[in-house]
């Protein structure tokens, strides 16, 4: 694997690939790697002649210092995981590489909508930082295919609408959640629960499927209140349990049984937030 930290020199290397003809599969990540992400890799790898990875722990989509500070950072690891997933290329650029006029949005994206409910709502500002730093790495690294992680699914509607934004010619690619043996979504910040929080973490997706089992055609109030209370039940400090178009995330309160509909938590047990969703497809 070639490991470039300078952007100029992975654009230009990327450039010689693709006038070889050859296709360029990328996967974005913070690092803190787990099965997770090396399953995107995997597609990738299966999809494309190269395969980029970048590993960057970017400071303007944390809405929360501490939640910054405490990123868990495993790059050896990364490293060695990336290796064995068979990855081409690693970006692993500083925060001066990436923005080297400052952090602050020299932009606003125009995300409408989806930038007010759920994640838009509760982490003011993420939305923007992560399109900044999508932006720029897609720029640099000039991919044909893009590999997204359906565990942040309000994330792959965003860079959906940044990639149309800017008519930029990538094809999205969403690839399934992995999860723990007990169902838990894998993520990079389980790494930061205690062991009695991790028991009780599997509560997000219990919760989740309980909303699959008994969702019905008409009012959905009182469904999404028993979750909520399910949740808070097992300790968690609920910022929300939605269920929303699975098309456009308008969020639902009357089910006609037939719009596809998708279910989504965040929550935190105690400091770490933890997020999930379920596509209710039956
Ligand atoms: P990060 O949280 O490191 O995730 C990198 C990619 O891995 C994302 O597309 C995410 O959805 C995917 N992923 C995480 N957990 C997964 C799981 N259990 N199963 C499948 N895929 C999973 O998401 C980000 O980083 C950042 O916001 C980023 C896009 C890199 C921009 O900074």
């Amino acid at each position: 694997m070639i490991i470039f930290k300078q952007a100029a020199d992975i654009n230009g290397f990327i450039t010689g690939e693709k006038a070889k003809g050859h296709s360029i599969g990328f996967v974005p990540t913070m690092g803190a790697l787990h099965k997770g992400h090396t399953s995107l890799l995997d597609i990738s790898v299966k999809q494309n002649d190269v395969t980029v990875s970048s590993i960057f722990v970017n400071p303007t989509q944390f809405n929360n210092a501490g939640d910054f500070a405490k990123y868990p950072s495993t790059i050896d690891r990364d490293i060695e995981m990336l290796e064995n997933a068979g990855c081409d290329v690693l970006f692993l650029p500083s925060v001066s590489e990436i923005y080297p006029n400052g952090t602050q949005l020299q932009q606003h994206y125009n995300l409408g909508y989806l930038e007010t409910v759920l994640e838009g709502k509760y982490r003011p500002g993420h939305f923007q930082g992560v399109c900044q730093v999508v932006h720029r790495l897609l720029k640099i690294v000039n991919t044909d295919v893009l590999y997204l992680g359906q565990k942040d699914y309000q994330q792959c509607m965003v860079i959906q609408k940044l990639i149309d934004l800017f008519e930029m010619n990538i094809k999205l690619i969403i690839c399934p959640t992995l999860r723990e043996g007990d169902g838990l979504a894998m993520s990079s910040r389980n790494l930061r629960l205690s062991e009695e929080e991790r028991m009780k973490a599997i509560n997000i997706f219990e919760t989740l499927s309980f909303i699959k089992k008994e969702i019905k055609a008409g009012n959905l109030d009182k469904l999404k209140e028993n979750a909520f209370k399910k949740l808070t039940d097992a300790g968690f400090k609920v910022d929300y349990v939605e269920i929303a178009d699975a098309g456009n995330l308008k969020l639902q309160h009357d089910w006609n049984g037939k719009t596809k509909l998708v279910t989504l938590a965040a929550a935190y047990l105690n400091e770490v937030r933890l997020i999930d969703n379920i596509v209710l497809d039956f």
